[in-house]
């Protein structure tokens, strides 16, 4: 018989699937944050949260099989992996909560003649949450401190998602205004609303658009600095991105600016050094059919839409992460 396959690296494949689905879980139900607080989390608390504490108890002892906490009797601790797995939450949240029913349908979008329209769903209050979680590692430190070092009046986020940046951005310089783009509502939503509860409603706006293809809108006006994280790829193929990037020099006709940060494709077969998220992001993207440019394709087509390369900074979290630093031409 061969059984072989019931223990060992192929079960393991099978039981790491159900760890990334549960810490995702865990996340959004606020249980890793309590077990961060306190070390522990007392399974009772979940009945008083209105949480069935049989699925709670599991998805904890689905952890455990991980090492991310241990379970005894009625309450888990933190486990050796804890900390690591908590850093990574946002991976595990962008990519169950935010791609998991992209994955379900593999089989169907591999199927060219499917390929048409609104072909796949993706939970985008759920990606844009993870997004923001991926960039607190190092990217939006340095963004902090490179936005404190520069002079603007009025700044502009490219597919803005939750809508984090801007608010740290305008509440950190009075005077200075903002405008959030994104193309989905659920988006556009979360980021109005995290605006609104910011008390910054009147500084900043939120507008729903296409990036690749902007037109001046009264809101652009007197936008120096473009920041724009985590949806470069969107701009892809290179005509489009060319395009598009030549594009958001007249709808922002004052911008003296442009920080683009983006994944960039890895050139080589996965292996052992393989990093967090990097095959996720190249199937996700893979399955939706959005091409993702290296590096080098990258520089090419600041060339040929007109922006200077001032400088780059490569990120380890998330891996392949690399801030473009750029000008218009002049
Ligand atoms: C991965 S999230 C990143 C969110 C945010 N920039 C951050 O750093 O956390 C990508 C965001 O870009 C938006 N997006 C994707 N394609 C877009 C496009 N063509 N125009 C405007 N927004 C777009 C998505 O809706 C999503 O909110």
């Amino acid at each position: 018989m061969h059984t072989a396959f019931t223990r060992g690296p192929v079960a393991d494949v099978f039981s790491s699937y159900l760890v990334a689905v549960s810490l995702s879980a865990a996340g959004e139900l606020g249980i890793l944050d309590a077990l961060r607080r306190e070390d522990s989390y007392s399974i009772e608390t979940a009945n008083a949260d209105g949480l069935d504490p049989r699925l709670v108890r599991q998805l904890l002892v689905t952890l455990s099989w991980a090492e991310i906490v241990e379970v005894a009797d009625d309450k888990a601790v933190t486990g050796p992996r804890f900390d690591d797995a908590y850093r990574a939450r946002g991976y595990f949240y962008w990519m169950v909560r935010g791609c998991g029913e992209l994955f379900s349908v593999l089989p169907e979008v591999s199927r060219t003649a499917n390929r048409t329209g609104d072909f796949y769903t993706r939970d985008m209050r759920a990606v844009a949450v993870g997004s923001k979680l991926i960039g607190e590692t190092e990217v939006e430190p340095h963004f902090v401190e490179l936005l404190g070092e520069l002079d603007y009046s009025a700044i502009a986020d490219l597919g803005c998602g939750s809508g984090q940046r801007l608010i740290d951005a305008v509440s950190r310089r009075p005077g200075v205004r903002g405008v959030g783009v994104d193309i989905a509502p659920s988006a556009v939503e979360l980021a109005a609303s995290s605006v609104a509860q910011a008390g910054l409603a009147g500084r900043i706006g939120v507008v729903t658009g296409d990036v690749r293809d902007l037109e001046p809108l009264p809101e652009f006006a007197g936008v120096d600095l473009i920041t724009c994280v985590f949806l470069g790829h969107d701009f892809w193929p290179k005509t489009t991105c060319v395009a598009g990037l030549r594009k958001l020099r007249t709808a922002f006709p004052d911008a003296r600016r442009l920080l683009l940060c983006d994944v960039v494709r890895s050139e080589e077969p996965p292996g052992a050094d393989t990093t967090i998220f990097t095959l996720g992001f190249e199937l996700v993207h893979a399955a939706m059919g959005v091409y993702l440019p290296t590096r080098t394709e990258w520089r090419e087509a600041f060339r040929e839409s007109g922006w200077v390369l001032n400088g780059e900074r490569d990120f380890a979290a998330p891996p392949r992460g690399v801030l473009f630093d750029l000008s218009p031409e002049s």
